[in-house]
């Protein structure tokens, strides 16, 4: 009768009971009926009492130990479990809250209103337009020959029906066509009488088949048109590079005009900035206001001249926040929006 591997035997199979369900096998094995613990007690009986009384003594100190680890056992595995219940069912207190958090302008939104608050300083109101045009003021008003690439399928999303007169509908290619509608409001407002300046910028969404990095389907633009008797291409110059070094809070910003062709405008040309000696970036179309347009505009080309602009609202806040990729700006992500509150 070795009662310390007994012991040895017992405090094993205890610790290899990995819940309650296995411990109590275990205890059965020692403490059951016909357990280890029970057939030895039950064997004294046949020893004489001398033996009987030492060997009882021995056997139940041994009975004694191995309740004890049996008793540290199960307190161990109670304890666990209630470890894992805690870890498992705990709430963080310290996590932030829910609320709702203050919203704030998108980076476009904020070029936006900055660019309005700059001209509307200068005296240029705000003009709309529809974002469905039709093909007269889309293209034909801004003499844009018949078979000008841009009027293809493949650049323009045209919309189905046709309007009411059986004319194409699409989304805007550009902003110009605000041009248009509002000068031939303005020419029959003031009929007859004496007509004030047309002096207006008109930002907004506009659409193209167009989709990478620099290119996005929908992107926005900044139309400008200033239109009296005396309005020339310095004026344009000097509205322009005025804009841009308030704009981007710079006195170095160098401003280039590049010929260029528009079919709305002549002449025409591509502005470029750069900043202090850095490389030439291009911001904006521009030019004289064509006379055929004017004309289309209702206004009498011999007495009218007046400048235009189109520029990238997108590209205006690209450059003034140094954002490298236009989808940022359209994937609504908060990580990047929180950037500009
Ligand atoms: N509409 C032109 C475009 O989207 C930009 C533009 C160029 C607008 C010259 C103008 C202008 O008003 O005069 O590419």
């Amino acid at each position: 009768m070795n009662l310390d591997a007994l012991i040895l035997d017992a405090e094993t199979a205890f610790t290899r009971a990995l819940d309650a369900a296995a411990l109590e096998n275990e205890k059965a094995r020692f403490f059951g009926k016909t357990g280890l613990l029970t057939e030895l007690l039950k064997n004294l009986g046949k020893l004489d009492a001398v033996a009987r009384k030492q060997q009882g003594a021995e056997i139940n100190l041994a009975k004694t130990r191995i309740e004890a680890l049996l008793n540290q056992r199960r307190q161990a595995l109670a304890d666990a479990l209630l470890a894992t219940r805690l870890a498992s069912e705990a709430i963080d207190v310290t996590l932030p809250g829910r609320g709702i958090k203050p919203g704030s302008l998108h980076p476009i939104m904020r070029t936006w209103e900055r660019v309005e608050q700059i001209f509307g300083s200068i005296g240029f109101a705000l003009a709309q337009g529809p974002e469905i045009e039709d093909d007269w003021h889309n293209f034909t008003a801004l003499n844009s020959p018949e078979n000008h690439p841009a009027r293809s399928m493949q650049d323009t999303f045209y919309v189905e029906p046709l309007d009411p007169n059986g004319q194409p509908l699409l989304l805007r290619t550009h902003t110009s066509p605000v041009q248009v509608r509002y000068a031939r409001a303005h020419v029959a407002r003031y009929q007859g009488g004496v007509m004030p300046p047309i002096k207006i910028i008109a930002p907004g969404r506009t659409y193209r088949v167009d989709s990478d990095a620099t290119h996005s389907p929908m992107f926005h633009q900044l139309e400008g048109l200033w239109i009296d008797e005396q309005v020339s291409f310095a004026d344009l110059k000097g509205v322009y590079t005025d804009f841009l070094r308030k704009f981007f809070e710079r006195d170095d910003i160098a401003v280039r005009f590049r010929p260029s062709y528009f079919p709305f405008t002549e002449p025409s040309a591509e502005i470029d900035m750069a900043f202090g000696q850095g490389r030439w970036l291009e911001i904006s179309g521009a030019g004289q206001v064509h006379p055929k347009v004017l004309s289309n505009m209702g206004l009498d080309p011999e007495r009218y001249m007046g400048f235009a602009f189109g520029s990238g609202i997108d590209r205006l806040t690209m450059l003034r926040y140094g954002i490298e990729d236009l989808r940022l700006f359209y994937e609504g992500d908060v990580r990047f929006l929180t950037q500009f509150s």
